[in-house]
């Protein structure tokens, strides 16, 4: 958007990782143009673009978003940002969200919030996802953050046993973790659909392709937060600035 009085509207944050993630945020915001469909990420470095994105829709800006959690919602709703269901929408221009971890082929874990159901529904229906986040998410390999994998309550402890299976037959293998509410807590996470999440301890994902397939094989399972083919871009900042991948 041209003119930057919208830049007095955020805050700056305190500390250089807040910062670089703002910055990601703030360099994907310029390539929204007015009358763009969104779709709006989740998460911690997602928040400062929607932070962004509301600052400039009060400065005249029109766009209209879909929001991929409820805590999305709920932030997008309080700084005046058009929402509408994707189901009206169909198609969105761009989406701008978050990752976990990132390779250079742009293939991503996501989920540690817990919103990969919701992330990946709308990535699909993207033109173009450009992810933000600062650089230390960006790793040779995917699999040193647990891979999260959406489940339904019902016997999730058998669909537990048939992901262990599916990890074994595409040669990866690690704890399966049924993701708490609150760390050390004995209650469970449940997600905006309804669902448990379980966490894959993998280290180094082997044959992600084949993980990816043979996990939504398994009945129960819901999703996973194995994005690979979705992203088209992203913004990693650092130290030493902005690293782009991919186009913008
Ligand atoms: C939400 O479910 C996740 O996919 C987030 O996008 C991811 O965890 C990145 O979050 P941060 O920006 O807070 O690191």
């Amino acid at each position: 958007m041209s003119g930057s009085a919208w830049r007095d509207r955020i805050l700056k944050p305190d500390t250089a990782v807040e910062q670089m993630k703002q910055k990601a945020a703030l360099r994907a915001l310029e390539e929204v143009r007015g009358g763009m469909k969104l779709g709006l990420g989740t998460g911690s470095t997602a928040r400062y673009f929607v932070d962004g994105l509301g600052a400039q829709v009060a400065e005249g800006l029109e766009v209209v978003c879909v929001p991929t959690s409820e805590a999305t919602r709920q932030q997008a709703e309080g700084l005046g940002i058009p929402l509408a269901p994707l189901d009206e929408l169909q198609r969105l221009d761009l989406t701008v969200d978050g990752a976990d971890e990132l390779d250079d082929a742009l293939r991503l874990i996501k989920g540690g919030g817990g919103a990969l159901l919701r992330e990946k529904i709308v990535a699909a229906a993207s033109d173009k996802m450009i992810v933000i986040a600062d650089d230390s998410k960006k790793v040779a390999c995917l699999g040193a953050f647990d891979l999260p994998v959406e489940v339904n309550m019902f016997s999730y402890g058998a669909t537990a046993a048939a992901i262990a299976d599916a990890l074994a037959a595409t040669g990866n293998q690690g704890a399966i973790n049924l993701r708490p509410l609150e760390s050390g807590g004995d209650a469970p996470f449940i997600t905006d659909g309804g669902h448990y999440i379980y966490d894959c301890a993998l280290g180094v994902i082997q044959d992600g392709e084949g993980l990816a397939q043979a996990l939504l094989n398994v009945p129960g399972v819901v999703e996973h937060g194995l994005f690979l083919g979705y992203a088209t871009a992203a913004v990693l900042a650092g130290a030493n600035g902005l690293e782009e991948v991919g186009s913008l």
